[in-house]
């Protein structure tokens, strides 16, 4: 669906009282011209008399939108779809040449995170990432650890296991000094206003750029996947034969895909100008793309073993035994770091009928999110059936029970302070419980053992003058033992107590999704990422999902985003339409009605009535949008010489808005528009001016993508001019 519209540029009286600001101050008008009525139009709260900016009639002639304009003369013309460009379909999708020769995904997870890649020639396999050095003893690593160590004068230092042992190798006296991240892509999900000098804090208290951070990281995985790409091809290869795809999880609002974006340029991934080069995918959309190659025997099929209480109906331990063979599977698999995916459609699809619908569900450290899919047949394409949802649901929840419980026993000031103090042996205990959270399972009657480091021992009877025994025995907590062999024993319950909050919430999600019209009835849920490993998680969703719908478990789990990354590097036209996650739109002024619109919106300019602040719609929150549809508007600078025109664009979760001052309602990007300098005589000459008047910039925005696109044109001269929507200027 796309509408014609005028927009508004708001400003705030801050902004208004610089020079520069008032000069970026615009109004914009429709153009009168064709149709008679003085139609929405737009202009600048604050002074509607500066430089603006017009539609063309031509195109509010076209336009029959029902819902966005109070005024009958503007539902008579001004707004209107435009027929979207056919989606392409799998047949008419031509193979292009491929402009590049190879394809490299980052999996840039909040945990851990990998790369791997393929060649355009041999695109049915994908070679994994070497092995990491490092790795934990009792872990399957497939990707390494996301941390990053920076000097004291903020060079890189190392990423991955190199970078969390080093820190855990520095002196404490010298490791306050150094800068230390991890788990840091949560904070862009947690930050409502994100922009490019956010800030991330390491873990000694020193404050970077979050930009850099990322970019650090992203240029370790460029010039590791280059070397190794290298490794593994004749050919000298050319920066710009390399296509980079990053995964973002889907339920990222568009200032965070910027900013993966713009941390991209500064590592040198791409260059701003070869924007096309790095493509950003959505992670369970990633997972979709490669699920829909497995085979029956590349998949976990929980429901297929029948259960009475959780076990299988011979007593045996379905999930700990099925999990086994995967792992066995897959480990074998690993040495080979290459894996062959179909070229058309996997097995597993075989049994489905068209329109049916799957859901995958990314079950990493930090998010949850949730992808609803529909395999097109017989091209083989994705239709999105419902919006990306999902949440901060993933397995590091786990992590801070823990530590909160860690806090419930010896006090929360001891175990920051402990932190700041033994960062060192602060790493060691997290490590010890990773190991032994991944080997937690509902069918183990045993106790679960958490080595505590000595350093914690000691530094806890130092500080508090007390045994960590006698701490354990007074803070009432039975769940948890002391073993004396200097081990935390966690029993049943207390390990239930650390995952039941989390995967509760992620059962409850995936419920009220299933509730939902578009996505009844789904066949399969495939729980992909690494915490689908859990089989914790298994057995909870099993049973609380299971009747109604398959659970499918990819055996390679922790890479199923990576690999479906490097599959969408490859077409990304694979995802033919997507679910647009929120309401888009610009604001704009109607002729004021009266009793329609309220006073306080009232607008008089040059005799006229107008009605402020109205939102007009882009795109609706949850519209199926096809690749290669685009909202496309047209607009005419009214004032000659004008050089640039900044419009604002707002968003919205709710459809159900009018103004862009309505709660939940906020501005979320601004499109600014570089106009080329009008010719000198021009501007002096009367009827030159008029003709500038009517200049029309074209201006496309495409919705059906990862990211929202705009490219806009000077129509009179044919000259594209330069257009972004800036996320992160907030
Ligand atoms: N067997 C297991 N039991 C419990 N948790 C597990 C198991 N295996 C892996 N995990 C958890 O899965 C998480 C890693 O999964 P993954 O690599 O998919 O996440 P990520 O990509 O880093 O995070 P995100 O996608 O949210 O950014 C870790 O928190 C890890 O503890
Ligand atoms: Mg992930």
């Amino acid at each position: 669906m796309v509408m014609w519209s005028v927009l508004k540029q708001t400003c705030s009286p801050l902004l208004l009282q610089s020079a520069h600001a008032r000069l970026e101050t615009r109004e914009l008008v429709h153009q009168r011209r064709g149709c008679d009525s003085p139609v929405s139009s737009m202009m600048a709260e604050l002074q509607p008399s500066t430089n603006s900016l017009q539609v063309p009639d031509e195109d509010r002639c076209r336009s029959t939108s029902p819902n966005s304009s109070p005024s009958p003369s503007r539902n008579e013309c001004s707004i209107a779809p435009i027929t979207p460009s056919p989606s392409p379909r799998s047949e008419l999708r031509p193979r292009v040449a491929r402009p590049f020769s190879v394809v490299v995904a980052i999996d840039f997870g909040t945990t851990s995170s990998g790369y791997a890649f393929s060649f355009t020639e041999d695109p049915e396999v994908i070679h994994m990432m070497r092995r990491w050095e490092g790795g934990d003893p009792g872990v399957a690593n497939q990707k390494s650890p996301t941390c990053l160590l920076l000097t004291p004068d903020l060079r890189f230092h190392s990423f991955g296991f190199a970078a969390r042992d080093s820190y855990h190798d520095l002196d404490p006296e010298e490791a306050r000094h150094w800068l230390y991240f991890d788990k840091f892509k949560m904070k862009i999900h947690s930050t409502s206003d994100l922009t490019m000098v956010t800030e991330l804090e390491s873990v000694s208290g020193r404050r970077v750029r979050a930009i850099e951070v990322f970019a650090h990281a992203l240029r370790f995985f460029r010039e590791h996947a280059l070397k190794e790409v290298k490794d593994q091809c004749s050919s000298v290869l050319e920066g710009d034969e390399v296509r980079w795809v990053i995964t973002v999880p889907a339920v990222w609002r568009q200032p965070a895909k910027q900013f993966m974006r713009e941390a991209a340029y500064l590592a040198g991934l791409v260059a701003r100008d070869s924007a096309e080069q790095l493509l950003i995918a959505l992670e369970p959309e990633a997972a979709s793309i490669y699920c829909r190659k497995l085979r029956l025997h590349q998949v976990i099929d929980l429901s297929q073993r029948p259960m009475t209480n959780g076990l299988d109906v011979d007593g045996s331990r379905p999930f700990d035994s099925s999990f086994r063979q995967a792992r066995e599977q897959l480990r074998r698999a690993r040495h080979s770091r290459t894996f062959l995916v179909e070229s058309g459609t996997g097995e597993l699809w075989s049994e489905m009928q068209t329109g049916d619908k799957y859901i995958v569900a990314d079950c990493g450290g930090g998010t949850v999110d949730l992808t609803v899919h529909q395999i097109e047949q017989p091209q083989g394409t994705l239709k999105e059936l419902y919006k990306a949802s999902g949440g901060p649901y993933g397995a590091v929840g786990v992590d801070l029970a823990f530590e909160a419980m860690l806090c419930k026993i010896f006090g929360t000031d001891f175990i920051e302070t402990f932190k700041a103090k033994r960062p060192a042996a602060w790493v060691d205990l997290t490590i010890a419980f990773e190991a032994r959270k991944r080997t937690a399972a509902p069918s183990r009657t045993s106790a679960l053992n958490i080595s505590l480091p000595f350093s914690f021992i000691d530094f806890y009877k130092r500080h508090c003058g007390q045994s960590v025994e006698t701490a354990l025995r007074k803070s009432n907590m039975n769940i948890v033992k002391w073993s004396s062999q200097g081990m935390l024993r966690l029993t049943a319950e207390a390990t239930n107590e650390l995952f039941q909050p989390t995967i509760g919430k992620i059962i409850k999600h995936i419920e009220g999704l299933m509730e939902k019209e578009e996505v009844k009835n789904v066949c399969f849920l495939f729980l992909v990422g690494g915490f689908a490993e859990s089989p914790m998680l298994q057995r909870a969703v099993q049973n609380a999902l299971g009747h109604r719908c398959r659970i499918i478990i990819p055996q390679d789990v922790g890479l199923t985003i990576l690999k479906g990354a490097v599959l969408f590097g490859l077409d990304p036209t694979v995802v033919r339409v997507r679910r647009c996650p929120l309401t888009y739109g610009v604001g704009v002024l109607n002729r004021f009605v009266e009793g329609r619109h309220p006073r306080e919106k009232l607008l008089i300019k040059d005799g006229r009535q107008w009605c402020t602040d109205i939102l007009d719609r882009f795109v609706s929150t949850d519209q199926s949008v096809a690749l290669g549809e685009v909202v496309r508007r047209s607009y005419t600078p009214a004032r000659v010489g004008q050089r640039k025109i900044i419009i604002n664009i707002y968003c919205c979760a709710s459809d159900d808005v009018v103004y862009i001052t309505d709660a939940g309602v906020r501005k979320c990007g601004t499109i600014t528009l570089d106009l080329p300098e009008p010719e000198t005589g021009a501007i002096n000459n009367g009827t030159n001016g008029a003709e500038l008047e009517r200049r029309e910039i074209r201006a496309t925005m495409q919705f059906g993508d990862t990211e929202i696109k705009v490219t806009a044109i000077d129509m009179a001269t044919g000259r594209q001019v330069k257009a972004s929507i800036d996320f992160l200027s907030n």
